[in-house]
């Protein structure tokens, strides 16, 4: 290729990095596989080593893929209302990285394993060294700060130089520790790891989102990022993450080498994975390779290849850090499984927003395990990028992923009797023409309210168990509907046992137990019934968000756009969705129906002060308060917090009133848990603000923020000024 059409196709390549890298990395739904992404990055190493001279700094060859929104910020015109909304939810502070925080070179070709093993020999002079063989996790990458044996802080990679802060999430996964236990850690340290999602607690997250018609996380690496990203850390907490840690570092480690190091993190009770193993030539790593290879596909989490290391601290300090990647480490990835099967057809689903998603009907076929039948084709653009026709042989992919997705066609195959699909132009169940709004990748059918999937959805929704938790099956649901006897949800709530002993098979106990179950339903709180109503784009972490701010449902539909947007999790994709949705008068009859049934449309009192200011922290309480015990112990839950009543490695600070026991305080001296006042703890609570660990930030001052010694401004060392929301700490 000539330096003029290199030009073009190096631009041409660093634009298709760049926005799957978002994709990837920021809006946690990426449409090509890693294998795809992966050439797309060969190419374009090829092209800058042939002309070294078009190589720029800001090149994809020169900078690890950022994490960060804000690095894609010129890219908004492409955003899917999917990435809007994960994006919207991106609310951390960052900080740098204390070292850089790198990728890995990596390749799916077995002999640039050997190439690395004779550049790394070489660049050794000859001496003899070890390789340390890992699986490569495929999750998220985290850096955690511990100091004095407790976490201060976790930091997302970010762009490698600065990345979100992320503490308050990570101290809700499970098998951190937030205290070392064991002695000689060095008093400060970071070590890097992976936050992944088992297939198990995957498969419950993505089928929860079905059924509540939200967006399923294409794989567990998606689906681990994203949840590390949520606002709610309790929230995080549920989501079932794990962590493995595969790097220490920090001044003046005492060890020789990178086994030693993750030896001693097992030993302090830090998550470290038992499968390593230290291998003497490139013979012994082509059979580590070969046997995760095949015994990988029976491990309870994704791994997507094997990270070879030079094990010796010395000689990696020696071989040193290209601009991205380390010299002494490389990552030898496997390719995923796939099947190649005939496509018999495409069926057309409707679901309860209206999206209309392309289903492909397979010749079944088996792959990984299971036998597949279907597999999701997304959307048109998608079948439209793979020329897919009715009778082609397909790749069919899994890869973690629950949907078998069709990666492409074999063209090769391709009879003369293959036919092009014809995506419906109008609805396939109600006959409505459909809608693609600007930005959409999906198609929608807009009768929402006589479309019956759309109807039937919005009920099976209604009753679902994160929103109103009404016993009743989804068969229920649809028998109600086809017999006419509920379209919306209010109906349901107009039901008499009469009715229900009019349907078929329905007795005496099972009708009252449906009764029974719905008149339970209507104490079911107000973020609860909000996110029961179904309204476009809002799940159940933004229902409560919204319920919070706005505590009646009357203010929120009242609301103008600005006001919505100030809400944390509200972007400009929710915003518009909710005013369309009370500006459709059905909506505000429902809604008015549902009140008469007795529904909660407003936050009760309790709820109306609950906050998660202290979620994650363990508070042992000891002395006398200017209130009860009992009322003491009820605040810190109300904030989120757990009490417990003995100091341990666990307990993230010791309230201490007057008279405290002298025993609680010698342990918490012991063990450096920090001893805080009541002064402290209401004045932290009435800032109203997070209890966000920092780093820099361990003294309080006793200030006060305008309420006179109550709040304990946390100040930035040497600047004097109380740091921004967010930062105030106490813990
Ligand atoms: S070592 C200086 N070890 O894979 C780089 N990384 O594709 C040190 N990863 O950025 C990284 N398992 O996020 C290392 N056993 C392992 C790993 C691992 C997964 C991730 C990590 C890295 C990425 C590169």
């Amino acid at each position: 290729m000539d330096i003029e059409h290199a030009k073009i196709r190096i631009e041409e390549l660093r634009k298709a990095i760049e926005e799957n890298n978002r994709r990837y990395y920021v809006d946690n739904s990426p449409i090509i596989s890693d294998y795809e992404y992966d050439q797309l990055m060969y190419g374009l190493i090829a092209l800058e080593k042939q002309y070294p001279e078009l190589v720029t700094e800001d090149s994809p060859t020169q900078k690890v893929g950022s994490d960060l929104a804000s690095a894609y910020m010129d890219g908004q015109a492409h955003v899917t209302p999917a990435g809007k909304e994960e994006r919207e939810k991106k609310e951390f502070e960052q900080y740098p990285h204390r070292y850089p925080m790198l990728s890995l070179g990596n390749t799916y070709d077995i002999t640039e394993v050997d190439a690395f093993v004779e550049r790394a020999s070489r660049g050794l002079g000859g001496n003899s060294f070890t390789f340390s063989c890992e699986l490569k996790f495929d999750g998220t990458a985290i850096c955690l700060t511990y100091r004095d044996g407790r976490l201060l802080r976790a930091l997302t990679r970010g762009d490698g130089a600065q990345g979100d802060d992320v503490t308050r999430n990570v101290k809700h996964i499970g098998n951190i520790p937030q205290v070392l236990k064991g002695t000689g850690w060095p008093e400060e340290f970071e070590i890097r790891g992976e936050i992944y999602m088992p297939y198990k607690a995957f498969d419950r997250l993505n089928a929860e989102r079905e059924r509540d018609e939200e967006q399923p996380f294409a794989n567990p690496r998606n689906a681990a990022s994203g949840s590390l990203k949520l606002l709610d850390p309790k929230e995080v907490g549920h989501r079932g993450l794990e962590c493995t840690l595969y790097h220490l570092l920090g001044e003046d480690l005492p060890f020789a080498s990178h086994d030693e190091a993750l030896n001693a993190a097992k030993e302090w009770g830090l998550p470290v994975s038992g499968k390593r193993k230290i291998c003497k030539d490139v013979s012994e790593i082509e059979e580590y390779i070969e046997y995760w290879d095949a015994e990988r596909k029976f491990l309870p989490f994704a791994t997507d290849g094997i990270v070879i290391k030079v094990n010796e601290l010395a000689f990696q300090k020696t071989l040193g850090y290209t601009a991205k990647f380390p010299r002494w480490a490389v990552a030898y990835k496997f390719k995923a499984e796939q099947a190649l099967t005939k496509l018999i057809s495409i069926d057309y689903q409707v679901g309860r927003t209206g999206a209309v998603t392309p289903v492909a009907n397979l010749e079944p076929v088996p792959l990984s395990g299971t036998t597949v039948k279907r597999a999701s084709l997304h959307n048109l653009d998608q079948m439209q990028l793979l020329d897919i026709h009715v009778g082609d042989y397909v790749y069919v992919e899994k890869g973690g992923e629950i949907i078998p997705k069709i990666t492409g066609v074999e063209l090769s195959r391709r009879g003369n009797d293959v036919t092009l699909p014809e995506f419906p132009s109008r609805c396939p169940d109600c006959g409505t023409i459909l809608v693609r709004d600007e930005g959409e990748a999906k198609f929608f059918c807009p009768n929402t309210d006589g479309c019956p999937p759309q109807i039937m959805g919005k009920l099976v929704h209604f009753i679902s168990r994160k929103a109103m938790n009404v016993i009743a099956g989804d068969a229920t649901v649809e028998q109600l509907f086809r017999l006419g006897m509920v379209r919306t949800p209010a109906d349901l709530y107009d039901l008499t046992k009469e009715d229900l002993l009019r349907l078929e098979g329905w007795k005496d106990r099972s009708a009252e137990r449906f009764l029974k179950s719905l008149e339970a339903s209507k104490s079911t709180s107000f973020e609860h019934v909000l996110f029961a109503l179904g309204i476009r784009h809002i799940g159940e972490t933004t229902a409560k968000s919204i319920a919070r701010h706005f505590r009646n449902i009357d203010a929120l539909a009242s609301a103008g756009k600005d006001e919505l947007l100030e809400v944390n999790d509200i972007g400009e994709v929710i915003a518009d969705s909710i005013i369309a949705f009370f500006s459709n008068e059905r909506n505000i009859v429902e809604i008015a129906r549902l009140k008469a049934a007795g529904l909660h449309f407003e936050m009760d009192a309790i709820e109306q002060d609950r906050t998660d200011i202290l979620a994650g922290q363990t508070i042992v309480i000891s002395g006398n308060f200017s209130i009860s015990r009992d009322e003491m112990k009820a605040i810190i839950e109300k904030n989120g917090g757990k009490n417990s009543s003995s100091v341990s490695r666990k307990t993230s600070c010791l309230l201490a009133g007057t008279k405290p026991g002298p025993e609680k305080i010698k342990k918490a001296e012991q063990l450096g848990v920090r001893i805080i006042s009541e002064a402290d703890l209401m004045g932290m609570l009435s800032g109203g603000t997070p209890a966000a660990p920092s780093a820099d930030v361990t003294e309080t001052t006793g200030e006060s923020a305008g309420e006179e010694a109550a709040v304990s401004a946390a100040e930035e060392p040497g600047t004097g000024k109380a740091m921004a929301d967010g930062q105030l700490s106490l813990f």
